[in-house]
């Protein structure tokens, strides 16, 4: 296991354009309520997470906060130590540092460090306004790096005319067979971290022959294959488990090495119609 005086090995830490840096394999959150997802975030903390990944429409920031303050009241690990990062909702582009402090509230946190707008909804055309209030707001203090999730070329071009400002990293829909490569070129053009979310397409990759035969070349298992695939691309990857050997399996998975060859074969899974979710460039639609 990487473990490093209960911090994460620092090699393990991507850099943002705006000097921070965030721990390449995090925590993801969505789907985890409640207890499940307090007693998720605790596991993950023990074993070694320092980046815990939620949003205020996943509905769990209070059980996340929770967790993260019993940890450190517990002695498992100080706040500098950990990077968590919430969004703002589509319903909130045009009230931004309202949704920042309701969801530092319901996190009980006197700072994030990242927060990124959800989805652009371009239907609504309000990411740039949204984006520059998350700039105020980083103004100020409570956040030490703000990004965006689910955005494409077109809307990052239009955060950057509008502001000069560029976000720390872009957190999309990747997974094998969906490797977004010319996103992800995108991103290396702008120093933008690509952060990659459904990491294990929702599981469905866990099953997937190339992926299946790989991890038995590498002695690992095909979850451990894939986080590790995303680390050899430079993702940061957050997978979610609500199952204590599962979180820690993939944990572990900063041990695993692939041969190019490996790499190259996953990467190689790419189809038509990839995309398991929504295209961000058409959804959500505006209610009439
Ligand atoms: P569970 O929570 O029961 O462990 P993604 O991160 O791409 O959204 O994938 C999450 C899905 O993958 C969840 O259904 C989760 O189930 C499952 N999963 C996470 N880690 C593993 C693992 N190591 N082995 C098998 N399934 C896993």
């Amino acid at each position: 296991m990487v473990l490093n005086g209960g911090m994460t090995n620092p090699s393990q830490l991507v850099s943002f354009n705006d000097g921070n840096t965030i721990p390449q394999l995090g925590f993801g959150t969505w789907k985890l309520s409640g207890d499940e997802c307090y007693n998720a975030v605790r596991t993950a903390i023990s074993v070694g997470y320092r980046h815990i990944d939620t949003a205020k429409i996943y509905g769990n920031e209070e059980p996340v906060g929770r967790a993260v303050a019993d940890a450190i009241a517990a002695g498992e690990v100080d706040r500098e130590d950990l990077f968590i990062t919430t969004k703002l909702w589509n319903d909130g582009h045009d009230h931004a540092p309202e949704e920042f402090e309701a969801s530092l509230d319901r996190l009980g946190l006197d700072y994030v460090d990242a927060y990124l707008i959800h989805w652009p909804f371009p239907a609504a055309g309000k990411y740039v306004k949204a984006w520059d209030d998350l700039i105020r707001i980083q103004g100020v203090g409570r956040v030490r790096s703000i990004g965006v999730a689910n955005f494409y070329e077109e809307t990052l071009d239009d955060l950057e005319k509008a502001t000069g400002v560029i976000p720390v990293m872009n957190q999309v829909e990747l997974h094998p067979g969906f490797s977004q490569a010319s996103l992800r070129a995108y991103h290396d053009e702008k120093d933008i971290v690509t952060e990659a979310w459904s990491p294990l397409g929702r599981g469905d990759s866990l099953t997937e022959q190339t992926i299946v035969q790989i991890a038995e070349e590498a002695g690992a298992t095909p979850a451990q294959v894939v986080i590790a695939w995303h680390v050899a691309l430079g993702n940061v990857v957050i997978p979610k488990s609500g199952n204590a050997k599962r979180i820690e399996e993939n944990f572990v998975a900063l041990d695993v090495a692939l041969t190019d060859a490996q790499i190259d074969a996953i990467t190689a899974l790419d189809a038509d119609g990839g995309r398991s979710y929504n295209d961000p460039r058409q959804w959500p639609e505006l209610e009439s």
